[in-house]
């Protein structure tokens, strides 16, 4: 850990953004400053999991669990400090150096660098007089040249090696030549992968590519596409096509068409629906509803219109209500796909389709092979409907569901649930453990508190007059001090104190659980001067209150053995003039500001 320069940490953690982390796996909802969600550390079903942008960290307020952006995925991925410094390096482009890993940097820098040639010499096929046949064959599905340029289409020729000769005079290393995805290594050596296909570029969310979708134009081969493999920047349970172009028109609808292909997407696109990602024909993960999600509340699923699109939508329909996301069936006409349904008919039949679209549970009984007026088979669709929705933890979800099949399968709402509960998927509800251990904060550690949220306001002159005035070694809470100390030290002369920085002072769990909730819960106080005085004097009494209590305790004793009492007596008498110094200078400070 003492390997990483703490600036190098510090700038991870300033790039990383915590709505964006956290929302791969939390959904989250905004409420007032700060954004709400299901916590991923303890089973709950009201949002008590809380996310502050402005402060960039979290904290659960029924669990406790809290910290900054490292820790969440620490904490979530149950891995180390210094994955999750790699893991959030590599999401935001801070370069980790770290010293074991020198090359690490380069490797991945070449890989996206490979990509980047590859789609710039896939390019020059399709305009080269070798490439005009495909452009034609583009041209003649629908595409225009608009959406070829802005998509970065391209030609793979026939060649065996043409795009290994371009890459090798790049003097790109021999690792990411066998990494990236491009080639094939056999026994008599290395080849080009992609011959003699339409090449897809495939991006990842900021928009780079990470790999490629080949349609044959041979016809010959068995594979009518062949994709990237699997490598260190193609994530396959991640990625979405297009996803990258149209997350912003999503975001602003608030719902995702997702169709199978690339055509599809292409087709769709040019048309106008710009909601749209392809899933490359591949099942939905829940890696990708997740990314889906962060955008949508509604996704319509527009898969091919024959079987096996019909059961891969049954499944990606499930996959999504299982993320909390809603589902929508689009039908599309029998044995067509959505490219040749837009191509032929119109965008508007399309537009009119989606206005139709139907709930996931009635598309799932029109399309079942099963026949419900057969007890047993009845039964059989109502175990494999259970066992969908067992798997589906929004309890509001869920229950709406249950409702829906009862009422297609005449039954009665508990016999659904019994089969469910009899799947067994329920999660043991674990004790939720309270933190606050000391149920009644004296007025010394709620000034503590106090000191510690008026320190990272956006109040500069409160903060310096704290700043000034504020001795930290009598602090008796070891959280609050080192906050104290942490946020004293900072820069705030911008007013923009950086309080997630602040979570990483505590190694121990249940301390940085304390801080979380401390700086998260903070709002800006109102009338902070008066509150800093008061603070500021209750810090000063409680030392004075604690030796008069000491002195009571001693007059008593003494008063029982029957000593003098007198020079006690005066001391307390001093002690007490003290305090009340200490009122009159609260007095005339706040009076100072007025
Ligand atoms: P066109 O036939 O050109 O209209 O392509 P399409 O996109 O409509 O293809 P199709 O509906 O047959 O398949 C949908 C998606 O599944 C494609 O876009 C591919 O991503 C994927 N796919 C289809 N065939 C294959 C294959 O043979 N291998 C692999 N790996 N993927 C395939
Ligand atoms: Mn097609």
């Amino acid at each position: 850990m003492n390997q990483i320069p703490q600036d190098t940490i510090d700038q991870i953690r300033d790039s990383s953004e915590i709505l964006d982390v956290v929302s791969d796996y939390v959904e989250l909802r905004r409420r007032g400053r700060n954004y709400f969600g299901l916590c991923p550390f303890h089973p709950e079903k009201t949002p008590s999991f809380s996310v502050a942008p402005d402060k960039q960290i979290y904290h659960c307020f029924g669990c406790g669990a809290g910290g900054n952006a490292i820790s969440f995925l620490m904490e979530y991925e149950k891995i180390s400090f210094i994955d999750s410094l790699k893991t959030l390096s590599e999401r935001y482009g801070v370069e980790l150096n770290l010293n074991r890993d020198e090359g690490s940097d380069k490797f991945f820098s070449q890989l996206y660098e490979v990509h980047n040639q590859a789609v710039s010499f896939f390019k020059n096929n399709l305009e080269s007089v070798g490439g005009k046949k495909i452009l034609e064959y583009l041209k003649s599905r629908g595409l225009d040249s608009n959406t070829i340029e802005s998509f970065d289409i391209g030609y793979a020729g026939d060649g065996w090696d043409h795009l290994l000769s371009v890459i090798r005079a790049k003097k790109i290393s021999q690792d990411v030549i066998e990494k990236c995805g491009l080639f094939t290594k056999t026994d008599k050596g290395v080849f080009d992968r992609f011959r003699n296909r339409l090449m897809f570029p495939i991006t990842n969310r900021g928009d780079r590519v990470v790999g490629f979708g080949g349609r044959d134009m041979s016809g010959q081969n068995d594979a009518k596409y062949l994709n990237s493999p699997e490598t260190p920047i193609y994530n396959k349970r991640e990625i979405l096509y297009g996803l990258s172009r149209t997350l912003s028109e999503s975001r602003d609808k608030r719902t995702f068409i997702v169709v199978e292909g690339y055509m599809d997407f292409l087709q769709l696109y040019q048309n106008g629906i710009k909601n749209v990602v392809a899933t490359s024909g591949t099942a939905l993960t829940s890696a990708q509803v997740s990314q889906l999600r962060k955008f949508a509340d509604t996704v319509y699923v527009c898969y091919d219109g024959d079987l096996a699109g019909r059961k891969a939508t049954v499944a990606a329909g499930y996959s999504l209500m299982r993320g909390g996301l809603n589902a929508k069936i689009v039908i599309v006409p029998e044995g067509i796909d959505p490219d040749s349904w837009v191509k032929e008919s119109g965008v508007n039949d399309f537009k009119q389709g989606q206005k139709e679209a139907t709930d996931l549970i009635t598309f799932h009984f029109e399309n079942t092979l099963l026949d419900t007026t057969d007890p047993t088979q009845k039964s059989r669709l109502a175990n494999e409907i259970a066992t969908e929705l067992a798997t589906i933890n929004d309890d509001i979800i869920r229950r709406e569901l249950i409702r829906q099949v009862a009422q297609k399968l005449s039954v009665d709402e508990m016999a659904i649930i019994r089969i469910i509960e009899s799947k067994g998927r329920r999660i043991k509800k674990k004790q939720v453990v309270n933190l606050k251990n000391d149920s009644s904060p004296s007025s010394f550690s709620k000034a503590e508190e106090e000191i510690v949220k008026l320190l990272i306001s956006s109040n500069v002159e409160v903060i310096e007059l704290l700043k000034e005035n504020v001795d930290t070694t009598v602090f008796s809470d070891p959280v609050m001090k080192a906050l104290a100390e942490y946020l004293m030290r900072s820069d705030s002369s911008n007013g923009d104190t950086n309080v997630s920085g602040a979570v990483d002072l505590f190694e121990d769990k249940h301390e940085r659980e304390i801080a979380s909730r401390l700086l998260l819960d903070a709002v800006e106080i109102e009338d902070p001067y008066h509150v800093a005085i008061d603070c500021l004097i209750t810090m000063e009494k409680q030392p004075l209150k604690e030796k008069i209590d000491q002195e009571r305790i001693r007059l008593r004793e003494m008063e029982k053995s029957g000593k003098d009492t007198a020079g006690t007596i005066s001391s307390v008498m001093k002690l007490r003039e003290e305090l009340s110094q200490l009122e009159i200078k609260r007095e005339s400070l706040l009076k100072s500001l007025k």
